[in-house]
């Protein structure tokens, strides 16, 4: 601190500019690694075929053992149930599928009692069109809850269309198309929603109100003033039963017209303040997907977006370049046998991003989540979802595992929509424990599951890789265990590409702490592959961890360091006695 404030008065003396930087967050982040649990599915206790929270709470050992600090669970609220919780009804209470709110702590305190953490989702910008407050504000003005919601008699003649094209669509209540709902309720003709209709957008008002739309209130009106407040009574009523943070759905959309994002920043600069003064201890974690603009308004994570739309997105993981989800042909994957993709791009993004945050918060490029579809789709197999896993465990920031990663869960094809998930059914399938029908997750029928399992003979299954010392479960927990042993693996330890990025077979990054040094090299395509990289003249080079084979080789100085590397693989190189750690001491 005192360092800081040195820097400032020297910065403000010589007239040099200065970026004020969040303080650092929860101390436990440094050496968090994350599970994400969609509730529905991990472990069904009460035989109805939806996983619950004593489900959860049962299967801490095994969480415990894979080298899990904190969860994360999809929304467990009271909810309509038309978007995977995303809808909810009441923010403070349990939805009875799931338990009660003493499940809730309980969960919280089976976690803490192994020096584990709990994050739930904070459902920040929207509610169902079942809530109370919106059924209160759809009743008319001047009530307690009017506006919590944005209302207008009118709207323009394409905003119009969008909602008719909206009625056109084959499930018009699971389609994002379009702004407004027509609601022809006592209160206005329409209202804003933020994802499907039946998400009614709750008011935190807009960043640049236009004068001729009377229904754009300013932030700091008093109907966005109020749902600001209630924000934060969500969080307390919830922090005080011992959740350790949230996971904030759509964190960036809260202020309407707020292009630059300012308003909606100053609000969770806001949260912040108030976080860090009364619970300094609990965690903000993003959905924003832009850590440069979320970090330095509070949060402490955000997550990393790979890809994006058209021929010049980056692509590491998507092996079906045309399908609905790239929206248009990409670039061939990197993490693909064919050996076709390119990591120039991702390197020079992914730098700059780390660079611009890495002292305000953690980024976080997920192994999975239950919007995209997972990693471990065909052709791919164990092998490759070990090097693949190797790249997303040994990156700088919080790793997070989305739940069954771990065992190479495949991605589930054709699959019926449920419950508002459309083509994501195919990532929300059950966890799989054991080798029989219900993969051990429930004890109801097949057809009562809350959507299919697909274990591949009972392969796939946490039972069946626990027993295996080549499983991928196997490799993901020893990679834990080498991350949580060492600082520079770990969430702190800086990160440098090292490769050639005109070579982009193999990947090759360094990550160092004052004290240590590893190489990182990746070959996920099919063929052996060599390089020389600069190093800086370690004296020794051990492989402390790999996929199978590979070799790094230490030349006369000057020289580089040779790395081969058979197809499909990844080593893990510990480097001693070199230069710039020799420095640093
Ligand atoms: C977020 C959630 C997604 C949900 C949407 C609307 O993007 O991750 O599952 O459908 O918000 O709440």
């Amino acid at each position: 601190m005192r360092n800081k404030v040195f820097l400032l008065v020297m910065a403000a003396f010589l007239m040099l500019p200065t970026v004020v930087k969040a303080e650092a967050g929860p101390e436990w982040l440094k050496k968090a690694v994350f599970y994400q649990i969609y509730p529905s599915s991990y472990m069904d206790s009460d035989a109805n075929g939806i996983g619950d929270l004593p489900g959860i709470t049962s299967k801490l050992d095994y969480l415990q053992s894979l080298g899990i600090t904190a969860l994360w669970l999809n929304p467990i609220y009271v909810s309509g149930w038309q978007d995977g919780g995303y809808d909810v009804i009441d923010f403070y209470k349990v939805d009875p599928r799931f338990g009660t709110n003493t499940d809730l702590v309980n969960l919280a305190e089976a976690l803490h009692q192994r020096g584990m953490k709990l994050c739930l989702d904070l459902v920040a910008g929207h509610t169902s069109d079942k809530n109370e407050w919106f059924l209160q504000s759809k009743s008319g003005k001047d009530l307690r809850y009017s506006d919590y919601y944005i209302w207008t008699n009118e709207i323009t003649d394409a905003e119009k269309e969008q909602i008719k094209r909206r009625y056109e669509a084959p499930d018009p209540s699971a389609s994002t198309i379009g702004r407004f709902v027509e609601a022809n309720a006592p209160r206005a003709k329409y209202y804003e929603k933020n994802f499907y209709e039946s998400q009614p957008a709750l008011n935190y008002g807009y960043a640049n109100p236009d004068p001729n739309h009377p229904w754009e209130q300013p932030v700091t009106a008093p109907g966005p003033k109020a749902t600001r407040q209630e924000l934060k009574n969500i969080m307390e009523f919830w922090f005080s039963k011992g959740v350790d943070g949230f996971r904030v759905d759509l964190a960036s959309s809260l202020v309407k017209n707020d292009p630059d994002k300012k308003e909606v920043s100053k609000l969770w600069q806001e949260m912040r303040q108030w976080r860090d003064q009364n619970f300094p201890d609990r965690a903000l974690i993003a959905e924003w997907f832009n850590p440069e603009q979320s970090l330095p308004a509070g949060f402490d994570i955000d997550f990393y977006r790979i890809g994006g739309r058209g021929a010049s997105a980056i692509n590491l993981f998507r092996l079906n370049t045309t399908n609905t989800y790239g929206g248009g042909n990409m670039p061939k994957a990197y993490f693909d046998r064919a050996g076709q993709g390119e990591v120039k791009g991702f390197v020079a993004a992914f730098d700059k991003t780390y660079t611009n945050t890495r002292e305000v918060g953690y980024l976080s490029l997920p192994t999975g989540n239950h919007d995209s579809e997972r990693i471990s789709q065909e052709p791919r197999t164990m092998q490759d979802l070990k090097v693949a896993m190797t790249f997303l465990l040994t990156l700088p920031g919080a790793p997070f595992i989305y739940y069954g990663d771990e065992i190479g869960m495949k991605q589930q094809f054709g699959l019926p929509s449920k419950e508002g998930s459309n083509a994501r059914s195919g990532c929300r399938t059950p966890m799989q424990w054991a080798d029989n029908e219900t993969a051990g997750f429930s004890t109801v029928s097949v057809d009562k599951l809350y959507l299919p399992v697909a274990t591949e003979n009972g392969t796939i299954t946490v039972e069946a890789e626990e027993k295996d010392p080549n499983s991928l479960l196997n490799y993901v927990k020893g990679l834990l265990k080498l991350r949580s042993q060492s600082e520079a693996l770990n969430n702190d330890g800086t990160w440098n590409y090292v490769g050639n990025t005109e070579q982009p077979y193999p990947m090759v990054y360094r990550r160092s702490s004052d004290y240590e040094d590893y190489i990182v090299t990746l070959n996920p395509s099919g063929k052996k592959v060599k390089t020389t990289i600069n190093a800086q003249g370690a004296s020794t080079a051990t492989v402390v961890y790999s996929t199978g084979k590979g070799a790094y080789k230490i030349q006369p100085k000057g020289k580089g360091d040779i790395i081969t590397l058979d197809p499909c693989s990844a080593i893990i190189v510990k480097l001693t006695g070199c230069q710039q750690c020799d420095d640093k001491r």
